[in-house]
C-alpha cells in the first residue's frame, strides 16, 4: 500500500508543479488534472495487483472490479482534493484502504506535499510517519476546531446543512473546510481537528480515514448516529467527548430536539 501510494505521489507531485503554470492557460488545467488523476489510479492499481492479485477493487475512476467472490478489495481515491489540486492549492491526498469481509483492515492517507503518511492497521494503532496518533483531549465545544465539507455547485448536502453550520459556528472556536475529506479524517485522528462532519461522501473518500480515527481512539458514525459512515449518506468523526454534543447540535438544526434552528435551508446543487 505504501509503495503504491508513493508511486502515485511521484507522478502527482510532478503534475502538481505543471498545474501552477496551467492556471493562466485559456483551457485551464481541468483536462490535465483528470489525466493526472487517471494516471495515479493506474499506477496504484498496477502496484496493488502485483502484491495481492486475488483482491477486488472499488476505485473512484475505474469503479468496481476483480473476482465477484473476492473476500478482500482495495478502496482507492487516487487524488482526494481534486479542486485544490486544480487550483494549485497544496492540500490534497492519496487514500488507499484494504477491506476484508466488509471491514476496513488497513488504511493510508498520504499527503506528499507536506510529506505526511497517515496509516493504520486494525488493532495496531494509527500513525503519521513514525509518530503515534491520538485524537484530541478537548472536552468542550467552545474550544473545539471543527472541520466540515460544504455543498458546492452540482454537489448538494444534507437538507439542513446551512442551519447546522449556523448553529455549530455559534458554539465552537472555529470551523474549517480544507477540501480533502480523507485529510479531514486524518486530522481528527491526529488531534488537529476535534471533530468533522459531511454529507454525501463516497466510500473512497472516507474508508481509510475512518480506520485512522478509530485506531487513534476516536469515534465515527453517521450524523444521525447510524453505523454505516463509509457507505451511508453522512459521516461524523470526533474525539472521545465531542461526538455526542456535536450530534445534538446537528439534530437541533434539523428541527429535531429542543431549540430547533430557524436558520435558512441548505443550498442544493
Ligand atoms: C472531494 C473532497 C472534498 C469533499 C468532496 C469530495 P475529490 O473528493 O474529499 O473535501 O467535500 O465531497 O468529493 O472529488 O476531490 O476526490
Ligand atoms: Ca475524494
Ligand atoms: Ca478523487
Amino acid at each position: 500500500m505504501v509503495r503504491a501510494a508513493e508511486k502515485a505521489a511521484r507522478t502527482l507531485v510532478r503534475d502538481f508543479g505543471e498545474v501552477e503554470q496551467l492556471q493562466v492557460s485559456k483551457k485551464g488545467p481541468a483536462d490535465f488534472v483528470s489525466s493526472a488523476d487517471l494516471a495515479a489510479e493506474k499506477a496504484i492499481r498496477t502496484e496493488l495487483a502485483k502484491a495481492r492479485p486475488d483482491f477486488g477493487w472499488l476505485m473512484e475512476e475505474s469503479g468496481k472490479g476483480g473476482a465477484a467472490n473476492a473476500r478482500s478489495r482495495w478502496i482507492v481515491d487516487p487524488l482526494d482534493g481534486t479542486t485544490n489540486f486544480l487550483h494549485g492549492v497544496p492540500h490534497w491526498s492519496i487514500s488507499i484502504a484494504a477491506e476484508t469481509d466488509g471491514a476496513i483492515v488497513a488504511g493510508i492517507v498520504y499527503d506528499p506535499i507536506k510529506n505526511e503518511l497517515f496509516w493504520a492497521e486494525r488493532g495496531q494503532g494509527a500513525f503519521v510517519n513514525s509518530k503515534r496518533l491520538r485524537v484530541s483531549g478537548r472536552r468542550s465545544l467552545d474550544v473545539a476546531l471543527i472541520a466540515t465539507g460544504m455543498p458546492y455547485k452540482g454537489r448538494t448536502s444534507g437538507p439542513h446543512y446551512l442551519a447546522e453550520l449556523d448553529l455549530v459556528m455559534a458554539e465552537v472556536a472555529g470551523v474549517r473546510r480544507f477540501g480533502s475529506a480523507a485529510l479531514d479524517l486524518a486530522y481528527v485522528a491526529a488531534g488537529r481537528y476535534d471533530a468533522f462532519w459531511e454529507y454525501g461522501l463516497s466510500p473512497w473518500d472516507s474508508a481509510a480515514g475512518v480506520l485512522l480515527v478509530t485506531e487513534a481512539g476516536g469515534f465515527v458514525s453517521e450524523v444521525g448516529g447510524g453505523n454505516n459512515p463509509i457507505y451511508g449518506s453522512s459521516i461524523l468523526a470526533a474525539n472521545g467527548d465531542l461526538g455526542r454534543p456535536l450530534r445534538e447540535i446537528l439534530r437541533k438544526a434539523s428541527g429535531k430536539g429542543p431549540g430547533a434552528s430557524t436558520a435558512p435551508k441548505a443550498v442544493s446543487g
